[in-house]
């Protein structure tokens, strides 16, 4: 096979490939070496199964063919112990050199060795989403944790990944915001249909004027038809080119974007590209023109639409309404626009996308269409990855203490200052560097805590849980973390050129066949976008860690040798900590 420079086999490949040669050398086939961790720790660290398979075949017992391939495993360098056990498992115990070997070879390597995708390939990664002037809430936060999450682990695989947050700013909340603001301030220049003049640099509102006239806009729009229809007007003059209305709209986009900013900095997500579906619509009209003439888009009730449905579909697919009666374009034909753009700029081998798993159909269709039309290439591949609810204690969808919906700011500051009082409690950090460590504490809470539930599940946001310190939380890796870096700092000497050594206990041990499953659950998350893997694993290490912390005396460790190879393995349990923590989006204080 072909690796890319720096890449390592795992661990477990390496195992297997001795006891496939084992097999063949006893006479079977090699096929059947296929090693996994031990699911019994207390009798052996790896396993093979397959003497059970290969009974069949060879039409032999099972044990005797086992002992056949631990015969030829007798002295291999590899194995402390290989045992055939009734009725044909075969265990394994390593060498702690092996061991070691592996070990020091990960920590001597650009990334822990650990997988790569072995051609880099271009990812746009479509995720945040938030739409335009109205606030963020926590319907998004899922959107921006989990892309945020796989946009780095995507990067730590060798691909080149784009990550665009897909703005929902050109919609009818647009309208709805000029039509309020007609009705307030009728007097502005952008309302003078014969106004010719620059309009004004600065905008006629604040963002928290913004978020005050949004909400009104839309509950007036419910209850008065008369500005309900100027609010759809106004939409449809602003996407018609109405100069005052455009300029409107730049406010806007100003104003919310360096808000948006704000807020997803605070969230630690960064993406690459702000674009959004108003930068989908020039390209609308070719596109649509081609659909036509290709015969993929046809005329039904006035408006334009193109079947999508298949005939294995055992549910109804109905079609992708890519033009209302009205002229309208919609949230399809917009999804379908932006991949011509991503086609056109980047040419990618896969788009991504993350939403509630409530607009699977959506993306369904709106990925058959492109499929059929070939606005993709045939090899470019498109995925969705609907994610659950996330609900309050009560298991409905999340609400503030008076049932409103949770903004996202706010979400944030009440975890942040639950955790600030722990820290203050605990006395153990300077007073200046409270607020900091907090906000640290606070996103781990948040984002294990959400990372660590498979995507598609709902979950239930318990603060208590999350933010204790103790557990399967966020929290308890980084004190596990900020407690590694405590020993170091206490050590005092240079950590990073000490070389691993061989284990002298289990426990020591334990922790490094743990850290060398470092690269088999990297690429599962990767595989299988799921971050909840890497979260498990971090809570693995973690333990291992503090099983290993509390059973030997590092610091008071007299022989020199067996100190610098606990010192070494601390460090690189931490560096290794850290790069999980990073892949999830959050990273630990100094102390807590
Ligand atoms: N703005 C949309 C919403 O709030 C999400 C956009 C997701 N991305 C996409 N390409 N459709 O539901």
């Amino acid at each position: 096979m072909i690796r890319r420079k720096d890449t390592m086999n795992k661990f477990v490949e390496l195992i297997s490939q001795e006891v496939s040669k084992a097999f063949t050398a006893a006479g079977y086939e090699g096929g059947y070496g296929i090693v996994t961790v031990s699911n019994r720790p207390d009798l052996c660290e790896y396993q093979c199964n397959c003497a059970m398979k290969a009974a069949k075949l060879f039409k032999k017992a099972p044990i005797a063919i086992a002992q056949d391939v631990a015969a030829q495993l007798n002295g291999n360098p590899m194995f402390l112990s290989v045992e055939a056990v009734n009725p044909g498992f075969l265990n394994f115990k390593l060498n702690a050199c092996a061991c070691k070997d592996y070990i020091e070879a990960m920590r001597t390597s650009e990334r822990f060795g650990a997988w790569q995708e072995e051609t880099p390939k271009t990812i746009v990664v479509d995720y945040g989403g938030p739409n335009v002037a109205k606030p963020l809430h926590i319907g998004h936060l899922r959107s921006a944790i989990i892309g945020e999450s796989l946009k780095r682990i995507y990067r730590y695989c060798g691909n080149n990944v784009i990550g665009d947050i897909h703005m929902g700013d050109w919609g009818l909340q647009m309208g709805l915001i000029i039509a309020e603001l007609a009705e307030r301030q009728p007097e502005l220049c952008y309302f003078d249909p014969d106004y010719t003049g620059e309009y004004p640099t600065e905008a006629p509102f604040t963002i928290s004027e913004l978020e005050e006239i949004y909400p009104a806009a839309s509950a007036k729009s419910k209850v008065d038809e008369a500005f309900a229809e100027k609010a759809h007007t106004a939409t449809f003059e602003l996407q018609d080119g109405r100069r005052g209305y455009r300029a409107i709209w730049n406010h806007i986009m100003a104003v919310s974007v360096a808000d948006l900013k704000k807020n997803y900095a605070n969230l630690d997500v960064d993406f690459d590209v702000w674009l959004g579906e108003s930068d989908a619509q020039p390209y609308i009209p070719a596109m649509l023109e081609d659909l036509k003439a290709r015969g993929f888009a046809t005329e039904s009730d006035d408006a334009l639409i193109m079947e999508v449905a298949e005939e294995t579909d055992t549910k109804e697919v109905p079609p992708c309404i890519l033009v209302k009666s009205d002229g309208a374009t919609l949230y399809a034909t917009t999804d379908l626009a932006t991949m011509v753009q991503r086609m056109q700029d980047y040419n990618p081998d896969k788009m991504l996308y993350l939403t509630d798993k409530r607009q699977s159909l959506h993306f369904e269709q709106v990925f058959r269409a492109a499929r059929k039309s070939g606005i993709v290439r045939p090899d470019t591949e498109l995925q969705f990855l609907g994610f659950g609810t996330m609900n309050g204690k009560d298991g409905k969808p999340f609400k503030t203490r008076d049932g409103g919906v949770m903004r996202l700011e706010r979400l944030i500051s009440e975890i942040t200052e639950f955790v600030h009082d722990k820290v203050q409690e605990n006395q153990i950090v300077a007073e200046e560097e409270r607020a900091a460590t907090a906000r640290l504490i606070a996103m781990a809470a948040l984002k294990y805590g959400d990372l660590s539930n498979q995507p598609a599940k709902d979950y239930i946001f318990d603060l208590d849980k999350f933010a204790a310190f103790e557990g399967n939380t966020g929290p308890y890796i980084l004190y596990t973390i900020v407690r590694i870096k405590s020993i170091l700092s206490r050590y005092g000497k240079e950590a990073d050129s000490l070389p691993i050594a061989e284990p002298v206990c289990s426990e020591q041990k334990e922790l490094m066949l743990t850290l060398s499953r470092f690269s088999d659950n990297l690429s599962i998350a990767y595989r299988d976008n799921a971050p909840n893997v890497i979260c498990a694993y971090l809570y693995d290490l973690a333990g291992s860690f503090n099983k290993f912390y509390h059973e030997v005396k590092i610091l008071a460790e007299t022989d020199q040798a067996k100190q610098e190879g606990y010192i070494a393995l601390c460090r690189l349990t931490q560096r290794v900590l850290e790069t999980c923590c990073d892949l999830l989006g959050f990273s630990a204080p100094e102390k807590m």
